[in-house]
């Protein structure tokens, strides 16, 4: 079997057969493209994007905004599509359902270019049109990919809600993302259970703009398609297997992504077209030594930014193959997903730490009898990982002969940022690497200071992915990243340099990651306290073994007694507000939480006291009575 890595001293590094297969292999890239970034990006922007009309100026720099290939004209559909269909046989998307009885679908790229035009001319005759928002709130189903081009097709932005979002975090989306239209499905199978989502759906579009609703039938309900219902496959069927691209401006926006802040309100991070195609099709390319004979799997929901760029644009901009998994992984058994690579001959595995956590824990068992012969490349997203975690990753998956690479990046980003490539290296455990090339990182103290631990920083000219903005909100697209350290973007992450390579130690704001997930405390708290029972709460992420961190909330109450009835009555009311990722593992009951004269509530004390550690900071408490109290409830 071939091996992709050698170790010299402590560290792994690239093998001279991965040094012959690498799109990049030469480290002299990172210079060359620190010397002039701009003039780097403009050269593989040629190369690698199919533009209508060449752009008259590179790169503007307006802070706090910044456009890439302005004038330039193009459409991101085509780009995935029309330039692949001359080897329109070759596998576009392989879908895998749950259920291990039903059958795994394949489309080719010719298949995916009549269903994503039919349906581009069924969305065009619904009455969607150039810059409209189109809501999609769909499972992992292969109708989620063609809805997505269907809309760059058409030139109109989509917003994809996670499917597991309750209904009021949808509605707020639609609201905010100004949707006429919906697309959603009568559920989806979790474990062999059918979950109902459009009941969710019809709930959310209460009071909201949304006048129309296809459905993509998944559980084969009897549906009676009356106004304002519309069958997906029915729509489909109506129109012609092309639908003429729009030509689009490089900065008009390609889809609206909803994240989470240190507020309760979900930001509608703005991606455009033009800069968002060339970085998500060069790191798709580069991070993974992305080929178009290549299987890649991204496990990541769609509803996600990684989703988005390394299940659906990266790899089809690429030709190459993606795969899409319905279900768990632990359905039927935790052999699934390890079935899954080998069956479909995946050659590139992109996972998170907590499904890795999961698998070191309950699937060890299962990956000694499986080669994984096909795997070339495992990449990790969404948290930092472990030494163990990493170690057991690259033994018991990479089989010790495939580089891990560990991508830094952000629903802002757009596309990974910092990494060791495949061909260049190191690969080390906990450790991201270097900044992408033709892009540029810093770690910086709380005043700016360049330091060797502190405050990721990105520097100017800013990757061509990178956001463009806040949907409807200008005002916090500059307090959240431009305020606290002027012209440099302020990631929120904290990280260590360590021999000139970034390892990223998570968020230093009030964001926690849950199970990969991004949630923001002030999102869980917003949900509690609309219970009628309740005053205030505080919501502080515990680390746990599996899901990195799951939120625990300290609640006051309005007159009822504490009992574990209510704390069941406010998980559910939880998950019935935001979604089943935000539920708190725990819920204390407390008769006051610990504030400052101002009335912020110290989370920090929380922590402290959950983690049995001194609570630093008492002087500052308006209440320091109350740390007493909550020791004691928390025991
Ligand atoms: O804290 C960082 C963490 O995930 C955050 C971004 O979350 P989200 O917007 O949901 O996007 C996740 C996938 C791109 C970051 O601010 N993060 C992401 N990748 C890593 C990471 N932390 C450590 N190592 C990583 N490789």
């Amino acid at each position: 079997m071939v091996n992709y890595i050698v170790k010299k001293g402590n560290k792994y590094w690239p093998s001279k057969e991965m040094k012959r297969i690498a799109w990049v292999t030469d480290s002299k890239i990172y210079k060359k493209a620190e010397k002039n970034p701009v003039k780097f990006w403009e050269e593989l922007a040629k190369e690698g994007i199919d533009w209508r009309k060449a752009w008259s100026k590179t790169y503007e720099e307006k802070l706090p905004y910044f456009k890439w290939f302005k004038g330039g004209k193009l459409n991101f559909c085509l780009n995935v599509l029309d330039r692949h269909i001359g080897n329109g046989h070759k596998t576009a998307l392989i879908w895998v359902p749950e259920a291990t009885d039903e059958r795994t679908i394949k489309l080719s790229y010719k298949e995916l270019f009549d269903k994503v035009n039919q349906f581009a001319n069924a969305l065009k005759k619904l009455g969607v049109k150039k810059h409209d928002t189109v809501a999609i709130y769909l499972p992992l189903v292969p109708e989620l990919v063609i809805s997505m081009l269907a809309c760059a097709r058409i030139g109109a932005a989509h917003t994809v809600v996670f499917s597991a979002f309750a209904p009021d975090a949808l509605q707020a989306r639609i609201i905010d993302g100004e949707s006429k239209i919906l697309i959603t499905a009568d559920g989806y199978f979790r474990r062999g259970k059918k979950i109902d989502m459009l009941s969710n759906a019809n709930k959310a579009i209460k009071g909201t703009k949304v006048n129309k609703i296809i459905i993509v039938k998944r559980l084969n309900k009897k549906m009676n398609y009356r106004k304002p219902y519309y069958s997906f496959d029915k729509e489909i069927e109506k129109y012609p297997h092309y639908c003429m691209p729009e030509t689009m401006n490089s900065e008009d926006i390609l889809f609206v992504l909803y994240t989470s802040g240190t507020t309760g309100k979900p930001k509608g991070i703005v991606h455009d077209t033009g800069g968002y195609a060339v970085q998500s099709y060069y790191t798709a390319k580069w991070n993974f030594n992305l080929n178009p004979d290549d299987v890649m799997w991204c496990t990541a929901d769609i509803g996600w930014i990684t989703g988005h760029t390394y299940a659906v644009y990266g790899p089809l901009l690429n030709g190459a193959t993606t795969l899409l998994y319905e279900g768990t992984p632990d359905f039927p058994n935790f052999d699934r997903w390890f079935k899954i690579i080998e069956e479909n001959n995946v050659s590139i595995f992109y996972t998170a730490p907590t499904a890795l956590r999961m698998l070191k824990k309950y699937a060890d068992g299962f990956t000694d009898k499986r080669k994984f012969s096909k795997l070339r490349i495992l990449g990790t997203v969404g948290e930092p990982i472990d030494e163990e975690t990493w170690n057991w990753y690259f033994k018991k998956i990479g089989k010790s002969r495939c580089p891990i690479i560990d991508t830094w990046w952000q629903t802002e980003t757009g596309g990974t940022l910092i990494n060791a490539l495949p061909g260049i290296g190191p690969f080390v455990p906990t450790i991201s690497g270097r900044s992408f090339p033709g892009t540029r990182h810093e770690i910086v103290d709380d005043n700016g200071k360049k330091a060797k631990k502190g405050n990721l920083v990105q520097l100017p000219p800013f990757a061509p992915g990178m956001l463009h903005g806040v949907l409807n909100n200008h005002k916090k697209y500059v307090e959240t990243y431009w305020k606290r350290f002027k012209k440099k973007y302020d990631t929120s992450d904290g990280a260590i340099m360590i021999n000139n390579l970034f390892r990223i130690t998570g968020r230093t704001d009030d964001v926690m990651k849950v199970a990969g997930h991004r949630i923001a405390t002030a999102e869980i708290e917003n949900a509690i306290d609309k219970h009628k029972q309740i005053i205030e709460s505080a919501v502080v992420p515990v680390p746990d073994e599996v899901r990195g961190e799951v939120p625990v909330a300290f609640v006051v109450l309005k007159s009822d007694k504490p009992s574990e009835k209510l704390e069941a009555e406010i998980k559910k009311h939880v998950d019935n507000t935001v979604g089943p990722i935000a539920r708190p593992s725990k819920v204390y009951f407390v008769q006051d939480l610990p504030k400052t004269r101002s009335g912020k509530i110290m989370r920090r004390i929380l922590k402290n006291i959950l983690k049995h550690e001194r609570p630093e900071g008492l002087m500052t408490l308006i209440n320091p009575d109350c740390v007493e109290e909550i020791k004691m409830v928390v025991g």
